[in-house]
């Protein structure tokens, strides 16, 4: 198996941002309440009319753009998403469409927050076994659009947005690698977390739309507990799987769901608050979006360098959760 390399990283976020006043003015809530008990303070939402697409093609674009690669060149694309574009086709064949990359095999990846570390997963093994050469990994979701507006329980915790990365063998020193990737999914617990309606379960309909079944519902307690434990295990994982400890670790990037969380997870393995990468007072939580647009930003930010370890985790519905562990 040959060693695998980010190449370029890349993120867009819509330009519409949505501060927790807009949720005073339509729910019993507070700024107050909503940064107290989530760290969040203002999302980016979508307008009317943008898809999933019109986040990730961007997010690609830079990402390419940063790691020096044609779309011509692409041999795989993968989207993780839950909110693709359309029922089908996949949102991976329109962001193929859009950036030209003709080449390419393309599909999406459905594993909810954590669906950009499953994606993650599959194409750096293409690459490892050396059947594809080039790929993109792009993690998006359009959560703004599933969620109910009545529930202030959830419409105060979600964003949108889009992050990608471009992966290709290691060809020097100078190069990263991905040291390992670990996923799970415990499907006996998915009615902590869910959007009911919309899929063949119960199809699109007015009724649909009038019982409010096409948004998240989430046994909010619940689903924090599974997340803080899991989320650490799965972190704890691939620290030891590579011989390694929490000491090493450059920056930490967890899933951006809840500033609780992420500061439990993180006393948990021991990681120090300076290393934990924050992206989620103003973006929200942007499901499948919150590794790679951290990863994104850090990057630029210049808080992950060529070389550094960087570890990521991320937990949703199904539930499935999941860790990856590289050099950058
Ligand atoms: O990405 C997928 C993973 N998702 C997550 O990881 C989310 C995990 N869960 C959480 O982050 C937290 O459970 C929430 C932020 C959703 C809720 O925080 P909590 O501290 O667990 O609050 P709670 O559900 O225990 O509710 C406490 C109180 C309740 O009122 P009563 O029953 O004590 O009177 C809620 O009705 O807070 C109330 N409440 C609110 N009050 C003001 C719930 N939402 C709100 C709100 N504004 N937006």
């Amino acid at each position: 198996m040959s060693q695998v390399s980010i190449l370029g990283t890349g993120s867009c976020l819509p330009e519409r941002v949505v501060p927790n006043s807009y949720f005073e003015s339509i729910v019993e809530t507070s700024d107050e309440w909503i940064v107290a008990r989530t760290g969040i303070q203002e999302r980016r939402m979508v307008l009317p009319g943008q898809a999933m697409s019109d986040l990730a093609t961007p997010a690609a674009a830079r990402a390419l753009e940063m790691a020096g690669v044609a779309a011509s060149e692409l041999d795989l694309i993968v989207v993780g998403t839950s909110t693709a574009d359309m029922l089908s086709p996949s949102c991976a064949c329109i962001v193929q469409h859009n950036l030209g990359a003709k080449g390419a095999v393309a599909f999406d990846v459905n594993a909810a927050c954590p669906g950009f570390i499953f994606g993650l997963s599959v194409a750096m093994r293409f690459l490892a076994d050396g059947t594809y050469g080039r790929a993109l990994v792009v993690g998006g979701e359009i959560v703004s659009q599933r969620i109910d507006y009545q529930d202030r329980a959830t419409c105060v915790l979600f964003g949108d947005g889009a992050g990608a990365v471009v992966l290709g063998p290691r060809e020097n020193p100078s190069q990263g690698q991905i040291l390992s990737t670990h996923l799970h999914s415990d499907g006996d617990l998915w009615e902590l977390l869910y959007v009911p309606g919309g899929g063949s379960r119960i199809p699109p309909s007015h009724e649909m739309v009038d019982k409010r079944l096409g948004v998240v519902k989430m046994q909010g307690q619940e689903v924090f507990k599974h997340a803080v434990r899991a989320l650490s295990e799965a972190a704890l994982e691939a620290l030891e799987h590579n011989g390694l400890t929490s000491g090493q670790v450059d920056c930490f990037i967890p899933h951006q769901a809840n500033l609780r969380i992420m500061e439990a997870v993180a006393k948990r393995l021991d990681i120090p608050l300076d290393k934990v990468m924050k992206t989620v007072h103003k973006y929200g939580n942007t499901s499948a979006a919150t590794i790679p647009v951290a990863l994104d930003e850090a990057v630029r930010e210049g808080r992950v360098k060529r070389g550094d370890l960087v570890l990521c985790n991320s937990f949703g519905a199904g539930f499935t959760w999941g860790s990856a562990l590289f050099r950058f």
